[in-house]
């Protein structure tokens, strides 16, 4: 069934891909002409200038006439060109390599979702073009029509067609690509292509500009949820725009959206749209936009920005399947730059888990991935990556790798591991008393201070003094305190960035449960990075309070009533938070007591404060008792 395209929307992406020599740019050629594509006179024009030159005229001259026009305006490294058939636009994307390929790809300059891949049927399927399926694949393109070449130098014979089929179409359906069809062409003559040949009366199936008429493209599975990696965030007089491409799903305005990793949200207050900058109540997939929020929140280029709630997957541990560009062979220990939509991540090669064999599609064992070869590897980071597998959210799911920012690999993201459950045989129990009940029972919710701040900043001092003052209110309160943890639960642990992780996350885990249990929870941890911190905000859910006990680092350096700035300078104490290992202040707190100027007391006023209004929801000047028990 043909479709009839409405004149405004945008033409349809078409990757052409084939051996060199094999007639791609022939076909693109012929194409133009015979749907009446080209300016009227440029193939006149053409034969002209080759009579003058002494040549023979060759359809493949009127792609480079179009290059060459192309290139003194600007320098592309994918060629477009533009084509319409009776019933909707084209745009041919003609590919010189894998590498412009790959970046025009993964720029989203071509969002294609189906190509033509040019085979010659003298040589048939040859390895580089197993190759740029491999790849075409990779990033997402699924209807495949292929196309026999030269079909007049084979006598037009059926049997050198049927067998270049069957290969073909048995490679594609092992990568996981739908043939759509495969025609029998002669691009030089035109058979086959807008005009049925009458030299292979044998083939009944569809021309080639039939066959592009009948795809479906960019059909997006409906029922995903809403994403859009952040581009850049503008501020305009007082408004904060945040731009960005919508990848999946769909938004209306007035509805809650959750930022990533920050785990922020706020009600979208309005979306302009870019070039045409009108105002919709609704965005959709595939839409460039700028939203504005209700509420002021702290992102950046690369956060993503998801429905209320829908969290994108997070991993620091991710398997990817990647096409190796680079000279250097990929080892076990690289260090990579991975770049997924608007975010980069610094990642280590954890595990080669197999070379493929590009011909037979086997897997390898191999310590080493050399340029041009696909393998599926395990990578690391040390912050957790919001990611999307492919098969999932194809633009989410895939990525570069980057060195000095060239591209030296595509990839897809086909797993990811949070951190496993050890054990298979389990089954929870739900609890018998709910946490409402709980609450009901207590009069407030239990809840999660989450103070950080550097070493000396006052945090213990704070979570005692507010632990006191919370106690003899009658209320159910409990402080983790870093070094009384280390020395029971956790110490197993010393200060090495995995180490202060997995310090975090055991402590989130145990807030998580006294706050179950009806507990107001004080914890006192330095938890130096965004990433630990987002990951505790995500154990705990909403019942989460950052707390930023701030402190310069000179003060805290100068009180050092531990002694242990002193020892951390002399280099006795090595990975010292602000000395000699890293330290990300908070962007955004929940609420922020700066102790440098505050006195304990002014600053325990401010959390109770706090408490009072958000936890225990009394006014300040209320602080009335609980409850006795
Ligand atoms: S965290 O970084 O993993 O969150 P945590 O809060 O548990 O640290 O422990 C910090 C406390 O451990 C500090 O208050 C300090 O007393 C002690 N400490 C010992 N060595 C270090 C170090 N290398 N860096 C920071 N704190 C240290």
């Amino acid at each position: 069934m043909n479709v009839i395209q409405n004149k405004d929307q945008p033409p349809i992406p078409i990757v052409v891909v084939g051996h060199i020599d094999h007639g791609k740019s022939t076909l693109i050629g012929r194409m133009l002409n015979d749907t009446k594509s080209l300016q009227t006179g440029k193939i006149e024009e053409l034969k002209e200038s080759c009579k003058r030159r002494g040549i023979s005229f060759e359809w493949s001259f009127v792609l480079d006439s179009l290059q060459l026009e192309r290139d003194q305006a600007i320098t592309v490294d994918t060629t477009q060109i533009f084509f319409n058939t009776k019933l909707r636009k084209y745009v041919f994307i003609d590919s010189p390599g894998h590498h412009e390929f790959l970046k025009n790809m993964v720029t989203g300059a071509a969002e294609a979702t189906s190509n033509i891949i040019v085979i010659d049927a003298i040589q048939g399927l040859t390895e580089q073009t197993k190759l740029h399926s491999y790849l075409l694949q990779i990033m997402g393109i699924k209807d495949t029509i292929v196309v026999v070449n030269k079909m007049d130098l084979v006598k037009f014979s059926k049997q050198k067609f049927q067998i270049i089929k069957e290969e073909t179409e048995s490679y594609l359906k092992k990568l996981g690509m739908h043939t759509n069809q495969t025609i029998p062409v002669s691009a030089i003559n035109g058979d086959n292509l807008y005009n049925r040949s009458s030299e292979m009366n044998w083939y009944t199936g569809n021309t080639v500009t039939q066959a592009l008429d009948i795809l479906s493209p960019n059909k997006e599975v409906s029922g995903k949820p809403f994403r859009l990696p952040v581009q850049d965030v503008y501020r305009l007089e007082k408004k904060r725009i945040i731009v960005g491409k919508v990848e999946s799903g769909s938004l209306e305005i007035g509805s809650k959206i959750t930022v990533w990793p920050s785990t922020r949200s706020a009600k979208v207050l309005t979306f302009d749209h870019w070039p045409k900058k009108n105002k919709t109540s609704n965005i959709t997939r595939g839409q460039s936009v700028g939203i504005t929020l209700e509420k002021e929140l702290f992102i950046e280029r690369g956060n993503i920005l998801s429905s209320y709630n829908s969290k994108p997957l997070s991993s620091n541990l991710l398997e990817i399947k990647l096409f190796w560009l680079y000279e250097k062979p990929l080892t076990q220990g690289m260090h990579l730059k991975l770049k997924l939509s608007t975010s980069e991540h610094n990642v280590v090669v954890d595990r080669i888990n197999y070379v493929l064999d590009i011909d037979s599609l086997s897997k390898i064992q191999n310590d080493q991935v050399n340029k041009n070869e696909v393998a599926e590897i395990t990578i690391r980071s040390r912050s957790l990556i919001n990611y999307e597998l492919f098969s999932n959210i194809p633009s989410l799911g895939r990525g570069v790798i980057l060195n000095e920012n060239k591209i030296i690999a595509g990839c897809i993201i086909t797993g990811g591991k949070a951190l496993e459950i050890a054990s298979k045989n389990l089954t929870e129990v739900p609890q018998s008393v709910s946490n409402k009940e709980r609450e009901d029972f207590n009069g407030y919710a239990g809840n999660v201070l989450w103070m950080t701040g550097l070493s000396g900043a006052g945090k213990s001092t704070l979570a005692m003094l507010l632990q006191r003052e919370l106690f003899n209110r009658g209320i159910h309160v409990y402080t983790l305190d870093g070094d009384n943890i280390r020395t029971g639960l956790n110490k197993d642990l010393g200060f090495s960035e995995k180490e202060r992780e997995e310090n975090i996350r055991r402590i989130a885990e145990v807030a998580k449960l006294f706050c179950e249990s009806g507990s107001i929870v004080i914890t006192a941890f330095i938890a130096p990075t965004k990433a630990t911190r987002s990951n505790a905000r995500e154990i705990i859910g909403d019942k989460f309070h950052e707390v930023f006990i701030n402190a310069d680092l000179s003060i805290c350096e100068s009180r050092d009533v531990k002694g242990l700035y002193t020892k951390a300078r002399m280099g006795e104490i090595k990975d010292f938070t602000a000395i000699s290992s890293p330290w990300e202040p908070p962007t955004e707190p929940d609420l922020e007591i700066n102790t440098g100027e505050l006195s304990p007391n002014e600053s325990l006023k401010k959390l109770v404060n706090y408490i009072d209004n958000l936890i225990l929801n009394k006014t300040s000047n209320s602080s009335t008792q609980i409850k006795k028990i």
